[in-house]
């Protein structure tokens, strides 16, 4: 099954985001936006995996996040991937205090390469997709993105299995890791 790590929003986040997606839409016809209940925050990408290794692979994540304790994030930043004047995706950013948010990141990430999920070769950001660009197009009139910096708590990561589907993939929750302190 294809599975991912991320960090579910609540629907205060989501709402917010999918209002800002509603006044750019008219301005990037050819985007696909994601859809609201879609919207989440990519830890790690684990694509195609049995399922006889998803006990390893929340063990794992449980040890990475044991010395985690909530915190608050907020929407805050936004961009365009691989540059504002020929994107592909169009993000909202979330950031929280110490960089904690990029502090869960990197320990989920460290802890899935013993189990053969190797790291991007980009560097992880703390990036909500909000749309995907086929023919790379400019953005640049659409950024900052003027959403609220809605504050919302984090108290876990998510175990994500998505299922590829028109006209969006659909996501189920397989396992929740809470933080451990
Ligand atoms: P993104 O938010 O950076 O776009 C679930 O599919 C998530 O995993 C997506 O939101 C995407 O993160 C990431 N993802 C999907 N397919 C991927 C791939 N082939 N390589 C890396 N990350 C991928």
């Amino acid at each position: 099954m294809r599975l991912f790590v991320a960090v579910e929003l609540p629907a205060t986040v989501k709402d917010e985001l999918d209002h800002v997606i509603g006044t750019l839409r008219p301005s990037l016809p050819d985007a696909k936006w994601v859809p609201r209940d879609n919207l989440h925050l990519t830890i790690a990408f684990l694509g195609e995996v049995g399922a006889d290794r998803i006990e390893g692979i929340v063990a794992a994540l449980r040890e990475a996040v044991a010395a985690t304790g909530a915190f608050v994030a907020r929407l805050a930043g936004s961009g365009a991937f691989p540059s504002p004047r020929r994107a592909r995706v169009l993000w909202a950013g979330l950031e929280a205090e110490g960089e904690r948010l990029a502090s869960v990141a990197a320990a989920s990430i460290r802890a899935l390469e013993p189990l053969g999920f190797a790291a991007e070769a980009r560097a992880w950001t703390a990036h909500v997709t909000i749309a995907r660009i086929r023919v790379p197009a400019d953005v640049s009139r659409a950024l900052p993105i003027p959403f609220t910096p809605v504050e919302f708590p984090n108290h876990e990561v998510i175990l994500f299995r998505s299922r590829l589907a028109r006209p969006a993939p659909r996501y189920e929750a397989v396992a929740r890791i809470p933080f451990g302190v």
